[in-house]
């Protein structure tokens, strides 16, 4: 794939203005809305829930790119395909039938993602990546946003790359956590097609003009 994206999480967003925000991000030129869900099960951490997404949905005039930090998430499958969102991605860790999992978002019409934790290796997607439409590749632990990205990421995606390939799998890769202007272009080298920016664009003055700028680094 050519065109490397940007996906701007709302979870930095102001939640106060988060029409405003959403605007914003239809305006730019990021490509996706990155969309995190956390249970307080899965992560330490609650965020938002489906009144939010539809809300969200309502709005937003690009891709919706919905990352589950959930236990169970094949209860919401369908919910999450009525509310109109485009990807869903499940993590690895919570999915004891992850083949069956992704069948089951691609029969809602949904593209299947797939999310590492820092610690889940690569190899362990040997056997599904041809089903795989996207794997997010964790640069931080999960729950929250503002971490700092962990150097071990560089490896992975170079692992996965070459896993991608001598499988003839079609899966993006995605990186998520701790992006920013520094790392952002090593990684699109390594072979990431997508990258999640929650803290580096939304904690900026101008996040307009900071996605535009991660754009030119990745291009
Ligand atoms: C972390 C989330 C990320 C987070 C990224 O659990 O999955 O998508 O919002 O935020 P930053 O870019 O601030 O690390
Ligand atoms: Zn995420």
């Amino acid at each position: 794939m050519d065109t490397k994206i940007i996906a701007p999480s709302l979870l930095a967003a102001d939640f106060a203005n988060l029409q405003r925000d959403i605007e914003m991000v239809n305006q730019s030129e990021a490509d996706w809305f990155h969309l995190d869900i956390m249970d307080g099960v899965f992560v330490p951490n609650i965020s938002f829930g489906m009144p939010v997404v539809e809300a969200i949905a309502k709005h937003a005039k690009k891709p919706l790119d919905t990352h589950l930090m959930i236990v169970d998430p094949d209860r919401y499958i369908k919910t999450f395909a009525d509310l109109g969102v485009h990807h869903l991605t499940v993590h690895y860790e919570a999915c004891s039938h992850l083949h069956r999992t992704l069948q089951a978002i691609k029969a809602e019409g949904m593209k299947a993602g797939v999310a590492l934790n820092p610690h889940t290796s690569i190899n362990l997607l040997e056997d599904t990546i041809q089903d795989i439409d996207i794997v997010i590749v964790m640069s931080v632990n999960p729950g929250f946003g503002g971490q700092s990205f962990i150097e071990n990421t560089y490896q992975k995606v170079s692992d996965l790359k070459n896993l991608i390939e001598r499988k003839n799998s079609n899966a993006l890769i995605e990186i998520d956590g701790g992006v920013n202007a520094g790392n952002a272009k090593k990684m699109i080298d390594l072979g990431a097609d997508a990258l999640v920016a929650g803290s580096f664009v939304f904690k900026s003055e101008q996040p307009a003009e900071t996605i535009k700028h991660l754009k030119e680094v990745i291009a």
